[in-house]
């Protein structure tokens, strides 16, 4: 039996644009072969390691959606990264309390965060997926010690679009450089730093899923965060309130 073709027009249109301003780049930089092999075996060796999605994420993405993005109303999206889980604990009354450990460290922090319409109406019921890194820098499910879904969770809007967290204050990190991924950033003359975020991906019906991330005024690797995620209308103030630190943003998603 032969195997029925399907053609994917959309991988051809990319592969073509691709090649296409491929050549431009390569008239301008010239790589000699052992340049290209180095090249290939360091791909090869980012496959095998399993880090094309942090490369990829850390590198590629901002510029993806930059292309599709900048100038729109609403809300700008941010990297979705590598360390985000399906499958988080449903937070069911506000204040919503991010689970974590008995005794985690790091200032407590409370968000107030409200979701609305680019049309100006609130939106009421919309889901939000809120992930961060812990104290030490590392995400639960991937490189923290911490149970699975530590400082991960999710929770729906009230009926004026807004929402109460309580968690904890994330701090800067730096992306793994045990690997080829930190090959690249050593040869490049990056450092691997960046600014400390909140991860929040927000779905409403009829509007375009949301994936963003908060990030902190006055945080010192806001220009040159390693990933290079950082977007002005994302930046909010982190202040200290009694025992605890509060921020809030806004959240405009777009109509589909
Ligand atoms: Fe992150």
């Amino acid at each position: 039996m032969s195997e029925t073709i399907v053609q994917n027009k959309r991988v051809l249109e990319a592969y073509e644009s691709f090649a296409k301003h491929l050549k431009n780049f390569l008239d301008e930089q010239q790589f000699n072969h052992e340049e290209y092999t180095n090249f290939v075996n360091w791909a090869d060796r980012l496959g095998k390691s399993g880090e094309i999605p942090l490369f990829l994420d850390d590198f590629i993405e901002t510029y993806v959606l930059e292309a599709k993005y900048k100038g729109l109303p609403g809300t700008e999206p941010s990297l979705l990264g590598p360390y985000f889980v399906e499958g988080s604990p449903l937070l069911e009354k506000q204040p919503f309390i991010i689970p974590e450990r008995p005794d985690e460290a790091g200032d407590k922090l409370v968000f107030y965060g409200n979701a609305s319409s680019v049309n100006g109406q609130p939106l009421a019921n919309t889901k939000v997926e809120w992930w961060q890194d812990d104290s030490d820098g590392l995400y639960s499910n991937f490189d923290s010690k911490a149970p699975d879904f530590n400082l991960r969770g999710h929770f729906y809007t009230d009926e004026n679009g807004d929402f109460e967290v309580h968690a904890r204050v994330p701090i800067p990190y730096q992306i793994p450089t045990s690997g080829p991924t930190g090959e690249f950033v050593r040869a490049a003359g990056y450092h691997a730093y960046r600014p400390a975020h909140i991860h929040m991906k927000l779905e409403h019906e009829g509007h375009e899923t949301l994936i963003t991330q908060v990030f902190f005024e006055g945080d010192e690797w806001l220009e040159t965060d390693v990933a290079k995620g950082v977007r002005t209308s994302l930046l909010t103030k982190l202040e200290q309130v009694g025992d605890h630190k509060e921020a809030s943003l806004n959240f405009v998603l777009r109509t589909l």
